[in-house]
C-alpha cells in the first residue's frame, strides 16, 4: 500500500516536472548547465548500465526521476559483464551512464577511452580519495572488506592478523569466499596493487588449498551462520543488511575488520561514469551529479543498501563502523586491473 502511494507520488511529481519544463521551455528546473530539456518537449531519457545492486540503483532512479522528470532505463548485469559489453559496443553503445559495484570495471572502460570527463560540479562534491585523479568517472558509494566469523569456532586470539594469513596451513578448510564474484575479485585486485604479482599468486595458491568456494557473498555468509565453515571473506553490507531484516542468516556471525592498512581492510569504490558516446550527455551528467549529491548520498545513509556514503558530506548509516576507523590501505582505484586478476585466479584454479 505504502509502495503504491509512493510510486504514484513519484509519477505525479515526474509529470509535474515535465509539465514545468514544457511550460517554461528553458528548462529552469533541469540541473545547471543541462541541455537535457533544451528541445522543450521532454526532460529526456537515459539508459543506465547498472552493475550496482538493483535495489540501490532503483532508489536513486526513483528519486532522480521524481526531481527532474528524466526517465531512466536500466540494463542490469555484473561489473565485468557490463564493462565488457560497453567495450564491445564502443561508440554504438546505448549506455549513457555506467554504474558499478567495484572500480576495476570502471578502469577497464576508462582504459578503452570510452568515458567523458565527469562534470566539475560532480567532481567537486566527491573527496579526492573516492575518485580517480583522471576524473573520467567518480566514486558513488564504498564498501569494506570484512571477515565474518563464528565466535564459537574462532576465539579472538586466533583471528588472523592479516588477510594474507588465510593462505597459511592452519586455515585449511576454515574459510569461505565467492571467488567468481566481482566483489571478491576487487579485493584480489587491491592485493595485486598493494603487494605485487608474486605475493598475489602465492596467496591465491593458498586460497585454493584452504577455502571453500560459494556463489555469492550472502551464500558464503549463510554457510558461516549455519556452521558449515568458520569464516568468510566478504563485504560488510551483506552482514548489516541481513541484521536489519531478520538476522536469520547472520545472527551467528561476527564481523571482524583487519584494519592497519592491511589488504584485507580494502575499501572498494563503486563507480559511476558518463559514456563519451551518450546522446543525452547533459541528462547523464545530471544523474551522476544527483547520486553524488546530498539526496543521492542520503539514499545510502537512510536506505537499505548499508553501503558507505562518500560524497556531499553526508554521513554513512550510523549502524556501520565509520569509514575513518577502518584504516583502509591507500589504493588508486584507477590502477585496479581486473584482467590480470582473472588471469591469476584462473591460473590458481579458482575460476
Ligand atoms: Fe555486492
Amino acid at each position: 500500500m505504502k509502495i503504491r502511494t509512493n510510486a504514484l507520488a513519484g509519477i505525479a511529481l515526474a509529470a509535474t516536472a515535465a509539465l514545468g519544463l514544457a511550460a517554461c521551455g528553458s528548462g529552469s528546473s533541469a540541473p545547471a548547465g543541462s541541455s537535457a530539456a533544451g528541445n522543450g518537449s521532454s526532460a529526456g531519457e537515459i539508459t543506465v548500465y547498472n552493475a550496482q545492486h538493483e535495489s540501490l540503483t532503483k532508489e536513486w532512479i526513483d528519486a532522480f526521476t521524481a526531481e527532474t522528470g528524466i526517465k531512466v532505463t536500466v540494463r542490469q548485469g555484473d561489473d565485468t559483464e557490463m564493462s565488457n559489453q560497453i567495450v564491445q559496443e564502443g561508440q554504438a553503445s546505448p549506455a549513457d551512464v555506467f554504474l558499478t559495484e567495484n572500480s576495476p570495471a570502471m578502469a577497464q572502460v576508462e582504459n578503452a577511452g570510452l568515458f567523458a570527463d565527469v562534470d566539475k560540479a560532480t567532481v567537486d562534491q566527491v573527496p579526492a580519495e573516492f575518485r580517480p585523479s583522471t576524473n573520467k568517472w567518480t566514486g558513488i558509494a564504498a564498501r569494506s572488506t570484512v571477515l565474518v566469523y563464528d565466535k564459537n569456532k574462532i576465539s579472538d586470539d586466533k583471528l588472523p592478523k592479516s588477510m594474507l594469513d588465510l593462505a597459511n596451513p592452519e586455515w585449511k578448510g576454515k574459510w569461505a569466499a565467492s571467488p567468481s564474484g566481482a566483489d571478491f575479485q576487487a579485493i584480489v585486485s587491491a592485493l595485486l596493487e598493494l603487494k605485487g604479482e608474486a605475493a598475489t599468486e602465492a596467496w591465491l595458491k593458498g586460497m585454493k588449498e584452504n577455502s571453500k568456494p560459494y556463489k555469492g557473498n550472502s551464500t558464503a555468509m549463510k554457510a558461516v551462520n549455519a556452521g558449515e565453515v568458520d569464516a568468510a571473506l566478504i563485504y560488510h553490507y551483506y552482514y548489516y543488511g541481513d541484521q536489519a531484516k531478520t538476522g536469520e542468516n547472520s545472527n551467528n556471525v561476527t564481523p571482524f575488520y583487519f584494519k592497519n592498512q592491511d589488504p584485507g581492510a580494502f575499501v572498494s569504490i563503486s563507480g559511476g561514469g558518463v559514456l563519451k558516446s551518450s546522446k543525452n550527455a547533459a541528462a547523464a551528467q545530471s544523474f551522476l551529479k544527483f547520486i553524488t549529491g546530498k539526496k543521492g548520498q542520503e539514499v545510502l545513509q537512510k536506505g537499505t543498501s548499508f553501503e558507505y556514503a562518500v560524497a556531499s558530506d553526508v554521513p554513512s548509516n550510523d549502524k556501520l563502523v565509520p569509514l575513518k576507523e577502518l584504516q583502509a590501505p591507500t589504493v588508486d582505484p584507477a590502477k585496479l586491473n581486473s584482467a590480470k586478476v582473472t588471469e591469476l585466479m584462473t591460473q590458481a584454479g579458482l575460476l
